[in-house]
């Protein structure tokens, strides 16, 4: 579940910033972001959102937190539970009133991305190569389905043969789309693992492995 809540806030902050429009069911006037093609199927954690926000909101007698605080707060406490460092969280974040399905189709990155298309993804959210980098180290956590991954450990040849072998045994050519593959070893653990998989060509998605082409590379 750490994993799940991580990347919600990460998927929350890339369209329009973190204003926790991303929990927003549709309403006449706006349809909601789960929609959106890098979160329909794939994002989840919004009933453990809502859990927190409910005690939350006991605790405090009234609703105070913004959903958009909670989202970073939990963000930064599961990679903390998970081994992870720890950041200061401000708070105060607004949240929003609407949402915005097409921004997010558009602004959220996706696993064939290449390193250019990375790199000018993240520009676009002012963020730079470093930042792409350190932030993607988030793939030392969870997990991806197969339909995401498939093309790459069948096609790809910037991959390590036994990596993709190993993947293949859960993944085949054909069906098994929502098998789910870790994205390093120990994807309950934020350890370096992932980083060091992509040295060995054992990215497991095509914008996984593309950051090992970042030149030169980034010391972190
Ligand atoms: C660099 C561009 C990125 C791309 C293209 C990308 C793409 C993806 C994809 C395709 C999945 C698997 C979805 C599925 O199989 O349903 C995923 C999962 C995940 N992503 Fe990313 N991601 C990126 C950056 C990030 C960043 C910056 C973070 C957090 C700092 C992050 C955190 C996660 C986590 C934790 C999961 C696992 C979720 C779970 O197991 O529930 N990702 N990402």
């Amino acid at each position: 579940m750490g994993a799940s809540l991580l990347r919600l806030h990460f998927h929350d902050c890339f369209v329009n910033g973190c204003d926790g429009s991303l929990l927003l069911d549709s309403t006449p006037a706006f349809e909601t972001e789960k929609n959106a093609r890098g979160n329909l199927n794939s994002v989840r954690g919004f009933e453990v959102v809502d859990q927190i926000k409910a005690e939350v909101d006991r605790a405090c007698g009234r609703p105070t937190v913004s959903c958009a605080d909670i989202l970073a707060v939990a963000a930064r406490d599961s990679v903390v539970a998970l081994g992870g460092p720890t950041w200061k969280v401000r708070l105060g974040r607004k949240d929003s009133t609407t949402a915005n399905r097409a921004l997010a189709d558009s602004v959220l990155p996706s696993a064939s991305m290449d390193l250019p298309a990375l790199i000018n993804n993240f520009k676009n959210q002012g963020l730079n190569q470093r930042d792409l980098v350190a932030l993607s180290g988030g793939h030392t956590l969870g997990l991806s389905q197969c339909s995401i991954f498939r093309n790459r450990i069948y096609n790809a040849t910037n991959i390590d043969p036994a990596f993709a072998k190993q993947r293949r045994a859960t993944c085949p050519r054909t069906g098994g789309n929502t098998n789910l593959a870790p994205f390093d070893s120990t994807p309950a653990k934020f350890d370096t693992a992932y980083f060091k998989n992509l040295v060995k060509q054992r990215g497991l998605l095509t914008s996984d492995q593309a950051l090992s082409m970042v030149d030169p590379p980034i010391n972190l």
